[in-house]
């Protein structure tokens, strides 16, 4: 290993800049120049995607304790990261499907649906968010269907539940985002290696990491409907 003349700077030293910026291919093993870009982009990826795991574990934690205002907080950092996530796949659309073929020969079999970080994201929030949070909303004596019906008597709460969906949203729209940007790199009809990517992905579009958080819109709109037609008031759902 080469030995630096300099020391390293308090700022390399906590950073680790060394180890990080040594974990790219050298300009003189990349198979075209966007490659730099591709394995970038997926490492800082994983990094974020790590953050997201930390967060989640602490809003767990901090419900546990009922520290309701940074447990929204942490689910707002939470959101940030997603949308980061989902605006950085804008960078791939500056690059050429050719190029993206060119990179594939050195890839091998390697597929993002093996990405430890999505993998995490996807395990999460059905493995330890949710039981952390129907435990809060059981020592908390209340429903979900108490907190839809009346949201603002019970706003910190209704917020937290709010937040939950947005990591659902979010995780779904980087989800169609990607697919968008399959799509304009390898074609709608390329079969990937898994098969083809638009069944692959839009299969995963219809997953929902907190179901009961979806499901409860039906509920109580199938009761405001019911009881406006019984009401005989024209509410434009549910015929
Ligand atoms: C040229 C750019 C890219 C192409 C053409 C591409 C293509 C694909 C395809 C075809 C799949 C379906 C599974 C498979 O056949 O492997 C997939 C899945 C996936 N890719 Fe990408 N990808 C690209 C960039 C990225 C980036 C930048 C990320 C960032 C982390 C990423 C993360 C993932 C993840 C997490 C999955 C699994 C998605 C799911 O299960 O819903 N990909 N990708």
């Amino acid at each position: 290993m080469l030995r630096r003349a300099v020391a390293l700077t308090e700022y390399e030293k906590y950073i680790r800049t060394e180890e990080l910026l040594s974990l790219q291919k050298a300009p003189e093993a990349l198979t075209c120049h966007d490659e730099m870009q591709f394995q970038i982009l997926h490492q800082n990826s994983e990094l974020w995607m790590k953050l997201v795991e930390h967060e989640l574990s602490y809003f767990v934690h901090l419900l546990a304790e009922r520290q309701l205002p940074r447990a929204q907080n942490t689910l707002k950092r939470v959101a940030m990261i997603q949308r980061m996530l989902i605006q950085s796949v804008d960078l791939i659309d500056t690059m050429s499907p050719v190029d993206y073929m060119t990179i594939r020969t050195g890839l091998g079999r390697g597929s993002g649906q093996e990405s430890p970080g999505f993998k995490t994201m996807l395990r999460i929030p059905g493995e330890l968010v949710w039981p952390a949070f129907a435990a809060f909303l059981e020592s908390s004596g209340i429903t979900l269907r108490q907190i839809y019906e009346h949201p603002h008597d019970h706003e910190a709460i209704h917020q937290l539940c709010e937040g939950l969906v947005d990591y659902d949203q979010l995780l779904q729209t980087w989800r169609y985002r990607h697919l968008m940007m399959v799509y304009r790199i390898i074609g709608t009809g390329t079969p990937s290696l898994k098969g083809k990517p638009s069944d692959l992905l839009a299969h995963g579009m219809k997953q929902r990491f907190f179901p009961k958080l979806w499901d409860i819109r039906d509920e109580v709109f199938a009761e405001w409907t019911a009881q406006m037609a019984a009401r005989g008031k024209d509410h434009g759902y549910h015929g």
